[in-house]
């Protein structure tokens, strides 16, 4: 596995600097050879946008961490399962890649280049499909919005009841699309809450500055209107048999998933310290400090420490969580959960990397690039 890393990364240099224009090429040809393939991609659709490309690339050069690609390209292969993918599209897409790559590769691009990425995008879109054929759960779940609570300017609480039963694990996430205000737009929000015997799911979203999805979850969703839902995925689950403390770092929204671990560490833990530290730039923006009281004042074993970073008014901590969390400790023997924007999270990263938490421990989800 070494040797195809190495060489799909050396041959990424190669184009790498063209990647918009190779995007752009890589779209028109599968349009092109499936026109019908069109009408799953978003209405407006520009190559930065689009996202299939990119990830394909990512998963491509992620090789050399089997175990982790294992258990991504399963969800995966099960999530596209809301697009109705064939085997015969993953070979579209694969020969409009390979031939993408080619071109834009010119004469640097080797024939032993060539074999590997078809290697590569073989062995990963084989994992999807079998995955997806030895699914038995729903492509999709149509989910009612029952509840649509606004927390300040940018940020709202959905609860939603899937018509089916949708099976998942506290921490996960699944792909969203509102099919009446952005169709075909699908983005991945974060379940708020472990699995309940109602059925119904949470979600936590923040709306971004010109966000497609996010601003219609904030702004446009009412009560009553439908959403559509793909299979869960993601791996920041709890790991019951470990007996340490916890330590949660959530930034903004990051805290949906958090949430998530926390009522389920409330149906069962009495031995473990759950430390939780919850930050955002405002007090407003702590959109769910009041259910966080209420969950620390009812279990001892849960410690909150609130930080904004811009409200100087503040009644709490000052500064940055990812900061904030290297101030208390020691967290010599913790699990770490680590949610929030990309930024949030690879500065956490850092903090605790100087602290010298061994990575096996701390289990995060970004949610940007
Ligand atoms: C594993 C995971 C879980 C997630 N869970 C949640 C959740 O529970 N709650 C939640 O609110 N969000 C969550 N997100 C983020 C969510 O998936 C979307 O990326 C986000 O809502 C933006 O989508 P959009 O369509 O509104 O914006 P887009 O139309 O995709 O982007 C709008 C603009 O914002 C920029 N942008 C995109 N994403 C970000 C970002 N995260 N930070 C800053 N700028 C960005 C884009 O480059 C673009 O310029 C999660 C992401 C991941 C990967
Ligand atoms: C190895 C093969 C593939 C991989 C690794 C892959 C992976 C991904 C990922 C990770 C995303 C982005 C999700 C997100 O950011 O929210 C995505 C989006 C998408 N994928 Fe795939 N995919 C593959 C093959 C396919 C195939 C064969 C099709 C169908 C023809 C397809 C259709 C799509 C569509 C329509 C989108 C949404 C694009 C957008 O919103 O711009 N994918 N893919």
């Amino acid at each position: 596995m070494g040797d195809l890393s190495h060489l799909l990364r050396e041959s990424w240099t190669v184009v790498e600097e063209q990647q918009e224009k190779l995007a752009g090429y890589f779209y028109a040809r599968i349009f092109l050879s499936n026109p019908h393939l069109r009408d799953l991609f978003p209405v407006q659709m520009d190559a930065q946008r689009s996202r299939l490309l990119g990830a394909i690339v990512t998963a491509v050069q992620t090789l050399d961490d089997p175990e982790r690609l294992d258990a991504y390209l399963r969800d995966l292969g099960r999530d596209h399962r809301k697009f109705e993918v064939t085997p015969e599209q993953y070979a579209v897409v694969g020969d409009a890649l390979l031939e993408s790559l080619r071109i834009f590769g010119g004469e640097r691009w080797t024939p032993d280049f060539d074999q590997a990425w078809r290697d590569a995008y073989g062995l990963i879109a084989q994992k999807m499909i079998d995955a997806a054929k030895a699914d038995d759960d729903p492509a999709y779940w149509i989910a009612e919005v029952l509840s649509h609570e606004r927390r300040g300017r940018d940020i709202a609480v959905l609860t939603v009841l899937p018509g089916q039963p949708l099976e998942f694990r506290a921490g996960q996430y699944v792909s969203v699309e509102c099919p009446a205000y952005r169709p075909r737009v699908w983005r991945v929000y974060s379940m708020a809450n472990a699995p309940r015997r109602d059925r119904t799911l949470e979600f936590h979203v923040r709306a971004l500055s010109s966000g497609w999805v996010s601003g219609a979850l904030v702004r446009r969703v009412r009560a009553g209107d439908l959403l559509r839902l793909a299979a869960p995925m993601g791996s920041m689950t709890l790991d019951r048999r470990s007996t340490r403390d916890i330590v949660c770092v959530a930034g903004s929204t990051g805290l949906a998933p958090i949430k998530a671990l926390l009522e389920e560490l409330t149906r069962f833990n009495r031995t473990r310290w759950v430390h939780v530290f919850f930050g955002a730039g405002t007090r407003e923006d702590l959109y769910d400090l009041p259910e966080l009281r209420a969950i620390a004042a009812q279990h001892p074993w849960v410690s909150l420490v609130p930080a904004c970073s811009r409200d100087a008014s503040f009644d709490g901590e000052h500064g940055n969580v990812s900061e904030i969390v290297g101030r208390y400790g020691p967290w010599n023997d913790h699990d770490f959960y680590v949610a929030g924007s990309a930024g949030m999270v690879q500065a956490t990263l850092r903090t605790l990397a100087a602290l010298e938490v061994p990575p096996s421990r701390i289990r995060y989800d970004a949610f940007g690039q």
